[in-house]
Formats: C-alpha cells, sequence, structure tokens
C-alpha cells in the first residue's frame, strides 16, 4: 500500500523547536513526530510513502534513510518549488499514488491518535466510494474542517472548513483514504483539498466518514503538543503501561512518566502526572516536573520546578528556577537559578538570568 505524508513548510507555529529541527523531527514522546506515523502505516502494509515538502532539508533526508532500511520501504520526497496546499501535492506525487488501482493514504503531518489505519481501509473497501475522512468530535470546531453527515450514515452531506458559524461538532481529524480515481479531481497547482476538493466529492456522494475511538490532538502548536502528550500518555498507561516509569518507582506521582533510560534522576524528585524525560537528560535532586516535555540532554538543577512547559535539545534550568505557562526554550538555552519564567518561548542559544513574568518571545 502507499501513502502519503502532508509536511507543508518550515513549522512555524511550533517554535522555536522548529528553528533547531525540521517539525516532523521533532520528539513527541521520545520518538520523532514522524515515526509514530511511519511506524503505524508499515504495521498496516505500507511500504511507499511520499513526503509532501516545501523545502528538503538534509537532516531529514538523512533520518529518513535509515528508517527506509529499518523498515524495509520506499521513502520518497516530492518537494514543492511552490507551497501547493493539501490537495496539489497529490498531484505533483501522482506517478507513485496512481501506479496502482489500491487505494491510498493522505495524513496532516501534525496529527496524533491510535492510527486505525487497517479498519479504515476496511471501511475503505467495503463502501466503494472514492474516499473516507477520519473524524473526531471536539468541543470547539471552528479551527478545524467540519463534518456533517447524510441522515446519520456514513455519507459525508458537507464538509465545511474552519466554520465562522456552528454547524457541527464532529472534525476532520486530518488523516484520509483515497482511491486513486481522485487525481482525476486534481491538478497541479495549489489547492485546498478541505476547500477545493471535499465539498465537491460529497455533493458527488463519494465521501464518507470513519469514526475515530479514543484521544486525538493536532500538536502543531506548543500548548497543543503538551495536551497532546498527555493523551498519549495516557493511551500508553492504559495500553502498554510497561513502557513507563512504574507507579511504585519512589520519584513518580501521579502516573503518565515516560523515561528514556540513559536520563539521571536524582534523589527526592518529585515527577508527574503527564511528563516525558528524553535521553542523556539529567535531573538533579529535589526537583518538581509536571505536564512538560524535556528534549534530549537537557539539565534540570537542584530544586527546580518546571510546569506546563517544553525543554529543548541541550537546555538548562538553574537551581531553584521555576518555569509554567507553556514555556518553551529552543535549542542549547540556559535559565541561570532562581529564576521565574511564565510562559516565554526562548529562541535557541539564549542565556536567561532574570525573570520573565508575562507571556512573550525571547530573543
Ligand atoms: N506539502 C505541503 N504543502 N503540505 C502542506 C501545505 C503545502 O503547501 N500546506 C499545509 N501543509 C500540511 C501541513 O504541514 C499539515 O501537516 C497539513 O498540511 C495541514 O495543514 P495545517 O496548516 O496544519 O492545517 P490545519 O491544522 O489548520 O487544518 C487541517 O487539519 C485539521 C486537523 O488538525 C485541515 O485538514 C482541517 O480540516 C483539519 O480539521
Ligand atoms: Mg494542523
Amino acid at each position: 500500500m502507499k501513502a502519503l505524508i502532508l509536511v507543508g513548510g518550515f513549522g512555524t507555529r511550533l517554535r522555536p523547536l522548529t528553528l533547531s529541527m525540521p517539525k516532523p523531527l521533532v520528539d513527541f514522546a521520545n520518538k520523532p513526530m514522524i515515526l509514530h506515523q511511519i511506524e503505524a502505516l508499515v504495521k498496516a502494509g505500507v511500504t511507499d510513502i511520499v513526503l509532501a515538502v516545501n523545502y528538503k532539508p538534509e537532516v531529514m533526508v538523512a533520518v529518513l534513510k535509515k528508517y527506509e532500511e529499518k523498515f524495509g520501504i520506499t521513502i520518497t520526497f516530492s518537494v514543492e518549488s511552490v507551497p501547493l496546499g493539501t490537495a496539489g501535492p497529490l498531484a505533483l506525487a501522482r506517478e507513485v499514488l496512481g501506479k496502482d488501482d489500491s487505494p491510498f493514504f493522505v495524513l496532516n503531518a501534525d496529527v496524533t491518535c491510535e492510527y486505525p489505519f487497517e479498519k479504515m481501509r476496511d471501511f475503505h473497501l467495503a463502501h466503494g466510494c472514492e474516499g473516507t475522512i477520519l473524524a473526531t468530535t471536539v468541543d470547539e470546531p471552528s479551527k478545524y474542517g467540519v463534518i456533517v453527515v447524510h441522515d446519520e450514515t456514513t455519507a459525508i452531506d458537507r464538509f465545511v472548513e474552519k466554520p465562522v458559524e456552528y454547524v457541527g461538532n464532529r472534525i476532520n481529524a486530518g488523516i484520509y483514504i483515497f482511491s486513486p480515481s481522485i487525481l482525476d479531481r486534481i491538478e497541479l497547482r495549489p489547492t485546498s483539498i478541505e476547500k477545493e476538493i471535499f465539498p465537491v466529492m460529497a455533493k458527488d456522494r463519494e465521501l464518507h466518514t470513519f469514526d475515530l475511538e479514543g484521544f486525538w490532538m493536532d500538536v502543531g502548536q506548543p500548548k497543543d503538543f503538551l495536551t497532546g502528550t498527555c493523551l498519549y500518555l495516557s493511551s500508553l498507561a492504559k495500553r502498554t503501561p510497561e513502557l513507563l516509569a512504574p507507579v511504585t518507582e519512589e520519584y513518580v506521582n501521579g502516573g503518565n512518566v515516560l523515561v528514556h533510560p540513559t536520563a539521571k534522576i536524582g534523589k527526592g524528585c518529585k515527577i508527574g502526572p503527564n511528563v516525558t524525560i528524553g535521553p542523556n537528560t539529567i535531573i538533579g535532586d529535589g526537583v518538581c516536573l509536571q505536564r512538560c516535555v524535556l528534549m534530549d540532554g537537557t539539565h534540570v538543577k537542584d530544586h527546580a520546578w518546571v510546569k506546563n512547559s517544553i525543554i529543548g535539545w541541550h537546555s538548562s534550568v538553574g537551581r531553584w528556577s521555576r518555569l509554567d505557562g507553556v514555556t518553551v526554550l529552543g535549542d542549547d538555552v540556559h535559565v541561570a537559578e532562581g529564576v521565574y519564567v511564565n510562559g516565554a518561548s526562548v529562541l535557541p542559544h539564549k542565556s536567561i538570568s532574570s525573570n520573565v513574568c508575562e507571556p512573550g518571545i525571547v530573543m
């Protein structure tokens, strides 16, 4: 089977992390975001993956080469000279996607869930129409694409991208499976699949929806990245608790704590709930961590307190310092001793030596 992942541009909404690392390679629960999707696709029998990108960073090519070998799959970079939106990339990759009659998956790169690829494929083949959209429900549907079904069936009656007025709360989860005939609807030009293709397919009665079970999150911005991490850890706790730090561990507070085996944790710490600790991290004594993400090589010194924050690669937090309010430290940021940081986005290679009380960008 085949799949295309819409990787898009520069991941500006996930800055400052994406200033140092292409978004698909940013670690989510100690694994590059895109690897979660690739592993799930491989498990469902996908052997051909197209990455639709606007640029082709060397680092991404190198990492993905390794996955090609590891999983025995083919990964092709489809590079756009102008951004082709969410449908145009399908036309650009027509040679791979249309090479046989089998359906293919399309994924937004920034969504996390328990990817139900096998079930989607069976459902898609059973209804026989051109497309299936994975759906979930949210409380605040206005920033998503909303799906309205026909007479409580699975057939989609209307698709409304980012509705201004309320039309429903069943939304597009950003994961699709299409039959190759969809390619005849898409021209090689910048096109939005949500605004230009789905409404027409719905009108033609060629689109169905498949309801997702379990959690879902678009993790393309820091606040949602943290929420998505919590949801993912809760799902791990249910499915494979052995991957999490045992709740009997002295430092674990409230569970959902993912610790890389190379991390070093000091005495008298209170960690959790909802914390991921990356490789090569050092955590001092008496540290308190809650609802936060520590990337590779970070150092949180004695008695620091980190909550609702993301600590980028090789950064450090000084003794007795306190981070909160969706603070994001970029790569190689150093927070001095006894400093309070609230809601700051700190660009790579900065040092912070005085309090930052109001949310904002630290350059
Ligand atoms: N290759 C390529 N080229 N990819 C693109 C381009 C482009 O020009 N523009 C966007 N993308 C990729 C993004 O990187 C992302 O993976 C995906 O397409 C969706 O774009 P977003 O910018 O993240 O859209 P959104 O989050 O506002 O809305 C989309 O996702 C929602 C679910 O999270 C829509 O599909 C909504 O309908 C959906 O509900
Ligand atoms: Mg998105």
